[in-house]
């Protein structure tokens, strides 16, 4: 029997950020607004993508149009359903998504700790973005789309991953430590997961395998969710206190009760006393707390502190995204 090769695509789900900015002068890198032009006009202007296709077709959805500033939770229930149901089809090759760079590590941990294991890891999603805006002299989002199909289309790619400047990031690492250059992210002490090079993948490490973890069914928690765990973030600084842990603990009119609290603590875990009583005294009161570190490399050693939980390497925002996945059965 003759089997028929199933011909492939690419979905592209558009969600707004820099990469689709318009500024009235070409001349200007920061005076933009952000999300303002469609996903498929981004597609369609990006030269040489036919050549790096091969033949693979290209489809485009525009799913959301936000400055990733201000990316919702209703955003993310709807990427996590659409991505997951495009993996599921056979002639789907990869999914990729155009995100603002601000919150893009956010999105791809989400994604990385939400899709099926399965799906994750028979097939890639790449996200990727912009620092300079589309109306730009010289716009980075053109090259970055061409490079992010590169990687979609790379024989083996699977996993959550995220591409910008030439280089491929995994979902666990990927962390945006620049304000302003076009290489804005990085991958601190794992580095990157590769290189590009004329829309070739120079792999340096193995794509991203899905969280173990991740055995029972995340999506369809996350769709049942009307209200997301509420999980806060607060850091410990020089003259910190127990203020800010003591007022999160209040109940307020119209505002869910506080489930759990990330700590950036300084250095290896440590923790100004009053901040860490008041963080015991949450824990007491049901309050999960889990403790990062706002160091950008390095991780909480576990065997440091065993009082509060620790993120397990993740920054304090994506072990936010983990607390409120992990909270999201028990509502
Ligand atoms: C955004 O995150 O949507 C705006 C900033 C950017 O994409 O660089």
């Amino acid at each position: 029997m003759v089997s028929e090769k199933i011909p492939k695509k690419i979905v592209v789900l558009g969600t707004g950020g820099t990469i689709a900015g318009t500024a009235s002068n070409a001349a200007d890198n920061i005076g933009y607004i952000a999300a303002q032009v469609g996903v498929a006009q981004l597609l369609a202007e990006v030269p040489g993508m036919q050549a790096v296709l091969a033949g693979c077709s290209l489809v485009s959805e525009q799913l959301a149009q936000v400055d990733s500033k201000d990316m919702s939770f209703t955003v993310w229930q709807a990427l996590a359903q659409r991505v997951s149901q495009h993996l599921a089809l056979d002639d789907v090759q990869a999914v990729l998504i155009t995100h603002g760079t601000d919150t893009l590590e956010e999105t791809a941990y989400f994604l990385h700790a939400a899709l099926p294991p399965a799906l994750l890891n028979a097939k890639p999603v790449v996200l990727t973005c912009a620092m300079r805006p589309a109306s730009s002299l010289s716009p980075d989002g053109p090259q970055n789309l061409l490079d992010a199909v590169a990687v979609a289309l790379t024989p083996g790619a699977h996993g959550v991953v995220a591409v910008c400047a030439g280089t491929v990031h995994g979902a666990l690492e990927v962390q945006k430590n620049h304000t302003y250059k076009p290489d804005a992210f990085s991958s601190g002490d794992a580095g990157p997961l590769g290189y590009l090079e004329e829309a070739a993948v120079r792999l340096l490490r193995n794509w991203p395998l899905a969280l173990i973890e991740q055995a029972h069914d995340v999506i369809e928690s996350i769709a049942k969710s009307v209200q997301w765990p509420r999980v806060e973030i607060v850091m410990n600084y020089a003259g910190g206190s127990a203020a800010v842990v003591d007022a999160l603990l209040q109940p307020l009119p119209g505002v869910p009760p506080l489930r759990g609290l990330v700590v950036a603590a300084t250095g290896n875990g440590t923790l100004h006393i009053e901040l860490e009583a008041a963080l015991r005294r949450a824990q007491q009161v049901g309050v999960r707390v889990v403790r990062a570190t706002r160091c950008a490399n390095g991780r909480v050693l576990a065997a440091a502190h065993a009082e509060f939980a620790h993120s397990n390497g993740l920054s304090p925002v994506k072990a936010r995204v983990a607390l409120m996945l992990a909270l999201m059965d028990k509502c």
